[in-house]
């Protein structure tokens, strides 16, 4: 599938999502979201692909929903196209691991983007922020939620009130990002840690994604007792036999997702 504002990799078994509309800093417009929904889609059917990466350019993972296009709607455009909901969707459905990798500007929906990923391997030039307030709105892809629930709310408030930006060691420090990285060696490392999700069971994968996820959306009894579950299925499939027997005879387990 060729597609204009994206481009999509598969090297082996990890995909990786370029957001590509460099004159924009890559904002995000409904063609670019449009397309972003359809490879997700696309590429959490396809077998071969156990990890997907998402990615901008050197100055810019994404500097936000784009502006240009959003001035003039109404409410009623937005109400009725329900803007942003089915990209949200598009990519909390995905069952496969997403990681983001970041450089540069991860601004509005950018940095709504990022954290709807499972997580973020951050360059050491990325600048995160929800400046939203300068434009008269707030966040829309869920920015005051997610934020919040990332760095707390003090930060949260901080960055959604004041507009300001965050630098990586910042959101290192505050949790939102999992690691830095020199910004040269940034799809470098990413992939590295792609290819090893890539190399684990994809059944564990899935169930140790939708675990961490239910810790958002329940309480933590019901939370414990929806991981015990999971834990408790992964011992009626082979990779589990195969991980502990791989792991007895000192030896690389062969996952097969059986
Ligand atoms: N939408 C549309 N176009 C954008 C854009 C956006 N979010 N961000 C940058 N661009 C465009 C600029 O208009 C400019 O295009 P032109 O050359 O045609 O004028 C081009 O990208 C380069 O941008 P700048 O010249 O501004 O680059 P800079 O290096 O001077 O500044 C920046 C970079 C600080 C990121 C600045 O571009 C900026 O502040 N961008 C807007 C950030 C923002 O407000 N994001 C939130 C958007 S609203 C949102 O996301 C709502 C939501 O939650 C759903």
């Amino acid at each position: 599938m060729a597609y204009e504002t994206i481009i999509v990799e598969i090297d082996d078994h990890v995909a990786t999502i370029t957001l590509n509309r460099p004159d924009a800093l890559n904002a995000l417009n409904s063609h670019l979201l449009q397309e972003l929904a359809q490879a997700l889609g696309e590429l959490d059917s396809n077998d071969k692909v156990r990890c997907i990466i998402v990615t901008g350019s050197a100055k810019a993972f994404a500097a936000g929903a784009d502006i240009k296009e959003m001035s003039e709607k109404s409410f009623v455009d937005m109400y009725l196209g329900d803007f942003f909901e089915p990209a949200t969707e598009a990519v909390t459905r995905v069952r496969k691991p997403i990681i983001a990798a970041v450089a540069g500007y991860a601004l509005g929906g950018g940095c709504e983007l990022a954290m709807m990923c499972d997580f973020i391997i951050a360059a050491e030039n990325a600048k995160f922020g929800q400046p939203e307030i300068n434009l008269g709105v707030i966040a829309g892809i869920g920015g005051t939620q997610r934020l919040t629930r990332y760095v707390g709310k003090s930060k949260s408030m901080d960055m959604h009130l004041t507009g300001r930006f965050m630098d990586a060691e910042e959101a290192e420090r505050a949790g939102l990002v999992s690691r830095i990285v020199p910004a040269k060696q940034l799809m470098d490392e990413t992939k590295k840690a792609a290819e090893k999700i890539a190399e684990k069971s994809m059944l564990a994968s899935i169930a140790a994604k939708q675990a961490v996820n239910r810790s958002y959306e329940t309480t933590l009894t019901e939370g414990l007792l929806f991981e015990r579950r999971l834990f408790h299925s992964l011992f009626a499939t082979e990779d589990q036999k195969e991980g502990m027997a791989a792991f007895q005879e000192k030896r690389t387990a062969q996952f097969r997702d059986r």
